[in-house]
């Protein structure tokens, strides 16, 4: 009889342990160990026919293979991907449930009806997928749907079939029938994915891959996947609001800056390719007090924005105060405005919010809480096209501030006319390839000039 291995892994990251234990020594998780049994495999060597892997090839003798992207027809979606699809890649669509994912996947597969198109479905009935298909309303003969969720029967599909696109809905209800684990535990979904991933690269087909993230991120599966496959979409957006923001969090072929906005209508996900359409809906009136700071929030580019009162202090101490931005840093920026600009502040209240309740602890933020300080001060409203990217110093300078590209891209894809950073943030970087208007500036006074002197 064969004998039964059994390995403990952690759900969170995918650590393995010969025994159980209570915290994972690899993420810090607690209590994330389950008991895994790992059958013992007679199969297990994989023979490449391809005599090109038999043996290690100089660089310049391997012949490149330029096949050219597929084009999925929606704009945003192939912008993102760094200009269509590439064969033979695998792509994991991430994102919470009702966000959008299947959907996005289903009008893929319709869209592109001069490839044959399988789209496997573990989630839902093939019925369902028809009732969506015929609400998004594209037809295609070339598209295929299975609800099948065993790997090994998902390849003997794909083998006859032979698709020039494969789209798994979703990675976490596969299985295959070589471990014993259940479906959507760690190993089951590095054991499925790197089988897909081998069938991508062997056929040249891409593969989406849909996972879901749960609002705890609880969910195994996407961060083990991250490291095979080739890019990592991640859908966003509240499930009330009706813009679906896509983003690159990686990709082996393109930039990971890239941002795609879609609006969810009643005829599936519609791209929403002016995003600023999305910015004035949400602002019509023109205050003053407020600016927009183009910030990085973890590996992200955001554009938030900064809202400020300056009042004069009715009761004795003045009062400063700020939800989401450091009090401490707020309380250095106002001394730096009044030492070395001259901004008499210190008998003035002043109050600082960043609009949606977010916190942030990026230095880049600095620029925009003092643009929009004067501007209530001043009681001169800045123009909503305007965004601010950059640090202040204790002596007045405005300091140049990391990934300073990626800011500006982002500012430029929101539809931004203009972009105030660093005198000093130009260096070793093509501002030149930039539609937008950048302004650079040095000391918190010439900030003040540009802005309200005309
Ligand atoms: P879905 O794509 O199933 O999300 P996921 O696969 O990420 O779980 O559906 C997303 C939501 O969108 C669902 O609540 C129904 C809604 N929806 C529309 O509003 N309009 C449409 O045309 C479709 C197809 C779905
Ligand atoms: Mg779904």
């Amino acid at each position: 009889m064969a004998k039964v291995k059994t390995v403990y892994v952690c759900q969170n990251c995918g650590a393995e342990s010969a025994k159980w234990i209570g915290k994972c020594y690899s993420c810090g998780e607690w209590n994330s160990y389950v008991e895994q049994k790992l059958a013992k495999e007679s199969n297990k060597s994989i023979v490449f026919t391809d005599s090109d892997k038999l043996h290690p090839l100089k660089i310049s003798e391997i012949v490149s293979k330029n096949e050219g992207r597929i084009l999925t027809h929606i704009a945003e979606l192939d912008r993102i991907l760094g200009g269509g699809l590439v064969p033979g890649s695998v792509i994991l669509i991430g994102g919470e449930p009702g966000i959008g994912k299947s959907t996005l996947a289903l009008q893929v597969a319709l869209k592109l009806n001069h490839l044959k198109t399988l789209y496997i479905s573990g989630e839902e009935s093939p019925q369902q997928i028809k009732m969506r298909a015929e609400r998004i309303k594209f037809k295609n003969e070339n598209c295929f749907i299975l609800g099948e969720t065993l790997l090994e029967n998902i390849l003997i599909h794909t083998q006859n079939l032979q698709p020039d696109i494969l789209i798994i809905d979703s990675i976490q209800t596969l299985y295959s029938d070589k471990l014993e684990s259940s479906a959507g535990t760690v190993s089951q979904i590095r054991e499925t994915a790197a089988t897909l991933l081998k069938f991508a690269k062997t056929t040249h087909t891409p593969v989406f891959l849909i996972g879901h993230i749960t609002k705890e991120g609880s969910l195994a599966g996407p961060k083990v996947l991250e490291h095979v496959v080739d890019t990592v979409l991640q859908f966003e957006g509240d499930q009330n609001n009706l813009y679906r923001i896509l983003r690159t969090t990686k990709n082996r072929f393109g930039s990971t800056s890239e941002l795609g906005i879609f609006e969810m209508g009643n005829e599936g996900l519609r791209e929403v390719p002016n995003p600023s359409e999305v910015l004035i809906a949400q602002t019509d009136e023109v205050l003053s007090g407020t600016s927009i700071a183009s910030t990085i929030n973890g590996a992200r580019p955001l554009l938030i924005e900064i809202q400020a009162l300056v009042s004069s202090a009715v009761y004795g101490t003045p009062q400063r105060s700020s939800t989401g931005f450091d009090n401490r840093r707020l309380g250095m920026l106002l001394a730096v405005l009044e030492k070395r600009a001259g901004f008499k502040l210190s008998q003035k209240d002043v109050f600082i919010n960043i609009a949606g309740g977010i916190k942030v602890d990026d230095p880049a933020t600095d620029l925009a809480v003092i643009a929009s300080v004067l501007s209530s001060n001043l009681d001169i409203p800045i123009d909503k096209n305007i965004c601010f990217a950059a640090e202040v110093g204790l002596t007045g300078e405005i300091r140049p501030v990391s990934r300073i590209e990626q800011r500006i891209s982002e500012a430029e894809k929101l539809g931004f006319m203009k972009i105030f950073i660093s005198r000093y943030n130009s260096k070793g970087v093509d501002l030149k390839r930039f539609k937008i208007d950048i302004v650079k500036v040095g000391r918190v006074d010439e900030l003040f000039r540009s802005l309200f002197k005309k």
